[in-house]
């Protein structure tokens, strides 16, 4: 376990050095952070910009604070933002994997990834279009707010799956065909995934964290059903 006193460090320089030490730490390994001043909003901002990818405990000592950093992968999903997070890295997992054989020109050992990463999409989008829009709220957004902007994304990631999907049901699938599709998918993925993590998670965050602890609870639990993870 590594340690890192930044007591010392100035204030303009904080996030960059303590983003330095938090950056490496992969699933089984601890980084302990020592800071000046109470790390809240730290560990935050320092999660976001790691894909939220940390789990912190914060204790305060002796006028200082000392904060325990783990891998995600090492902690339950906090919240139903964050398995929905951790969800988006399984999906785009699976494609990479159905993408690399593609490219290789063996289509048979494609299939099987390309159908799970199917199903799982279309559970992850049904999700967030059924549940989470209607209790989080995204009926009443404007047309350019994040809500909005990710019910019209969903409507054009179901058109682009559904072409893989025909092109994978074909008698003989195309190899170049599927691989088009499935990078033209991949590429819409990662920009509407980025969207969602920056600009709408947090603005859900926020409205989830007035709600009481039993309903955030049941909510993360309805998730990992409908989202089988
Ligand atoms: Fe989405
Ligand atoms: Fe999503």
């Amino acid at each position: 376990m590594a340690t890192h006193d930044l007591r010392d460090e100035r204030p303009a320089h904080l996030v960059g050095a303590a983003l330095e030490r938090v950056r490496a730490v992969r699933p089984g390994q601890t980084v302990t952070l020592i800071l000046a001043a109470e790390p809240s909003l730290l560990m935050a901002s320092l999660n976001l910009q790691l894909r939220e990818n940390l789990a912190w405990d914060i204790v305060e000592a002796d006028g200082a604070w000392r904060v325990t950093v783990r891998h995600r992968g090492d902690v339950a999903p906090a919240d139903v933002l964050a398995l929905l997070v951790a969800d988006h890295k399984r999906i785009d997992g699976l494609l990479a994997r159905a993408l690399g054989l593609l490219n290789r020109g063996v289509t048979a050992a494609a299939a099987p990834p390309l159908r799970e990463f199917a199903a799982a999409l279309r559970r992850h989008v049904a999700f967030e279009d059924g549940e989470l829009a209607g209790s989080l709220g995204a009926a009443r957004a404007a047309a350019d707010e994040p809500p909005a902007i990710m019910l019209r994304e969903h409507r054009e990631i179901a058109q682009q799956l559904s072409l893989v999907e025909e092109a994978l049901a074909a008698a003989v699938p195309d190899v170049s065909e599927l691989a088009i599709y499935c990078a033209i998918l991949s590429g819409t993925l990662a920009k509407h995934e980025y969207r969602e993590e920056y600009n709408l998670f947090p603005v859900w965050r926020a409205v989830l964290m007035k709600r009481e602890n039993h309903e955030r609870v049941a909510l993360l639990e309805r998730a990992r059903s409908a989202l089988g993870i």
